[in-house]
């Protein structure tokens, strides 16, 4: 032992015998004097981390800068909170009703835009609400002829490219109505969407329903701390009208959600064009364990009206 560490020894017993701390003393007398230091930190470090999981049981925000990254924590939830069921997008959409503007309407870019601005929202809830909201009805319709949520299953749900929360409404709304499903088992809601204030629209629309984790990322930029999930919950994956699009990576996308989700993983994929495209990331799974498609569609179905439809509902793991 070095002269240093020596004489920081005999001053902490000093210093223990003076203020009587026994433990302490003993602890001095049988430790070097570096390890007890650290179990000093260890011992003033843990009461701060246990205050910090509780402050932190609230909706995370994310971007892309690397600090406010850190703050991407998924934490349990710690306190009872009284979770309820969103409205029924139905609902919701009267509320945003608008009239009807050109310019707006085609600054979407037939649905395919980063939404930036009020207006937009409530155009794009307007226009194409009804279409997505029956097609996400009827894959989720699909999709429990083979999941059966019980009162005590422990889900969790991801929404990718959500926009306005469409895709994890609607799913609510029908877990609501056809099943018996007590909320404080949805463990957590993933939402995922480049636009800022799409996502924030999401996560009013689903406040309270469930602890919500926000990313607000483009897909090529997400990370494996983005997708955590629990292990022990049914995963259910929504990707509503985004696979179609060529706006990111499906290789890397396909990469991180390996990398991080283990369990039972169902995944609901519906658009309304490019079929292959759809096929194209159900495929990557195909050597995964447990890989098996439950349901692929490409055509239509009516309801009322006509609708385009092409949807994959696969599951993997289990
Ligand atoms: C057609 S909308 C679908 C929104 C929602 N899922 C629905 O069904 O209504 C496409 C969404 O993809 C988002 N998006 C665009 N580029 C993206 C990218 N590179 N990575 C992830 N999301 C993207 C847009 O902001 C938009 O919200």
């Amino acid at each position: 032992m070095s002269n240093w560490k020596k004489r920081r020894k005999k001053k902490l017993l000093n210093e223990a015998r003076r203020t009587g701390r026994i433990e302490e003393l003993q602890k001095i007398k049988s430790s070097k004097v570096s390890s007890f230091r650290e179990s000093l930190v260890e011992e003033t470090k843990s009461p701060k981390l246990e205050k910090e999981r509780i402050i932190e049981n609230k909706p995370v925000k994310v971007s892309k800068s690397p600090r406010r990254e850190k703050e991407n924590v998924r934490v349990s939830k710690t306190l009872a909170i009284d979770y309820k069921y969103p409205k029924c997008f139905g609902d919701i959409r009267r509320e945003f009703k608008r009239g009807y503007s050109d310019d707006v309407f085609n600054s979407l870019e037939r649905g395919r835009a980063i939404l930036s601005t009020e207006e937009q929202l409530r155009q794009y809830l307007h226009s194409y609400g009804p279409m997505h909201r029956e097609k996400l009805i009827k894959a989720y319709q699909t999709l429990f002829e083979f999941l059966n949520i019980s009162k005590n299953e422990k889900i969790e749900i991801f929404d990718y490219a959500c926009g306005q929360g469409i895709g994890a409404i609607v799913l609510l709304n029908e877990i609501e109505e056809k099943k018996s499903f007590n909320l404080a088992n949805l463990l957590g809601i993933t939402l995922i969407e480049p636009s800022n204030i799409a996502l924030e629209c999401a996560k009013s629309f689903l406040d309270k329903s469930a602890h919500l984790y926000s990313v607000n990322k483009c897909f090529d930029y997400l990370t494996q701390r983005d997708l955590k999930s629990n292990d022990n919950a049914i995963k259910i994956h929504i990707f509503s009208n985004i696979l179609d699009m060529e706006v990111f990576n499906v290789e890397k996308l396909v990469y991180m959600i390996s990398k991080t989700q283990s369990g039972v993983n169902y995944f609901v994929c519906v658009s309304a064009l490019n079929k292959d495209k759809l096929d194209n990331f159900m495929n990557k799974f195909k050597g995964h364990k447990g890989f098996k498609c439950l349901s692929s569609l490409d055509g239509s179905f009516s309801n009322e009206q006509e609708w385009k439809m092409k949807c994959n509902i696969f599951k993997v793991g289990g």
